[in-house]
């Protein structure tokens, strides 16, 4: 297997299918042994950079608190902070970053400054969101479907809502690992159509089907799980009234969930709005894993630190 040592994850399309199992494993080997209270400092003395241009609970504190148990440090560089703020160049800040970190993680708007960042960085650059990517998340759903199916291939995931970074990244993720992916978006949102393709392509590999359509109880129907993400996602905040009347049908509650599998798990990577894309019933209601699904984002991550910065 060729290693991930020194790779940049920016998309799900940067791991093979083993490559992606490999870092499950990793993390529910590494989850084990942080509830059991076993030290697993993999990473002692190595350093995570991590740049924010956006806002986050989760992503910050779960790479900063999973730096800190491999025995690493992480620092916070927002971008507010730091020189990229006045305008020194993305290039010039992966070089200087480079020279003193071993990670660097980053959360931006733009894909294409990440793609920058991580042609000019000497170290890997890890994708932590940016307008159309979020493979952590995506790594850390993947994990969370694993465990409580016991097993991916041929499991069935609704993604019902936006068609944004999240969906994109669920829809590769999906792809890569044999679970069949329905997307149902109002007309207008739906994920982008290059991404759907290259997911298609993926998914003859593995068998998965990959679907989009506008019917969100079509895509629910015998779901394992049911996924979705706020209708207004960080950037697009002045189009909120617009998408709030459009994404009305494709609210999860209980009547949609209700044609989903007996057994199936809501998912959501929060932060959620309760009311709007899914009622406070699902949500906090016994089919919902979504405080087990964040809690995830510490263990996939320490798994992914791993695979990319071990010596
Ligand atoms: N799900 C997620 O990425 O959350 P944060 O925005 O809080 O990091
Ligand atoms: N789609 C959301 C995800 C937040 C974790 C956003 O980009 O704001």
């Amino acid at each position: 297997k060729e290693s991930l040592k020194g790779k940049h994850l920016l998309t799900l399309m940067d791991l093979t299918t083993d490559e992606v199992m490999d870092i499950l494993d990793l993390a529910i080997d590494l989850k084990e042994k942080q509830k059991k209270g076993e030290s697993h400092h993999i990473l002692k003395g190595k350093t995570l950079g991590m740049i924010f241009e956006k806002s986050s609970t989760r992503t910050r504190v779960s790479f900063e608190v999973g730096m800190y148990q491999l025995g690493g440090h992480a620092l916070f560089l927002s971008r507010d902070d730091i020189q990229i703020g006045r305008g020194e160049t993305v290039e010039d800040t992966a070089k200087v970053l480079s020279r003193y970190v071993d990670g660097i993680m980053i959360r931006a708007y733009s894909h294409e400054s990440v793609e920058e960042l991580a042609a000019n960085s000497s170290v890997p650059v890890i994708n932590g969101l940016t307008d159309d990517y979020h493979p952590c998340q995506a790594l850390a759903d993947l994990m969370t479907l694993y465990e409580e199916k016991g097993t991916l291939s041929g499991k069935k995931l609704a993604y019902v809502g936006d068609g944004n970074n999240v969906a994109h990244s669920l829809i590769l993720a999906c792809a890569k690992t044999g679970v069949n992916c329905s997307v149902a978006t109002p007309k207008g949102y739906e994920p982008k159509a290059v991404i759907v393709e290259k997911a298609k392509e993926i998914a003859k590999e593995t068998g998965a089907t990959i679907e989009v359509t506008h019917h969100a109880q079509e895509a629910v129907a015998n779901a394992d799980a049911v996924y979705t993400d706020v209708w207004t996602s960080m950037g697009w905040e002045e189009e909120e009234a617009v998408r709030l009347e459009a994404f009305q049908p494709y609210q999860v509650n209980s009547e949609l969930l209700s044609h989903a599998d007996q057994e199936a798990i809501f998912l959501h990577c929060l932060p959620a709005k309760r009311g709007e894309e899914v009622t406070a019933e699902v949500i906090d209601g016994p089919q919902s894993f979504v405080f087990e699904e964040a809690e995830n984002r510490l263990h996939v991550q320490k798994a992914i630190m791993v695979a990319l910065m071990q010596e």
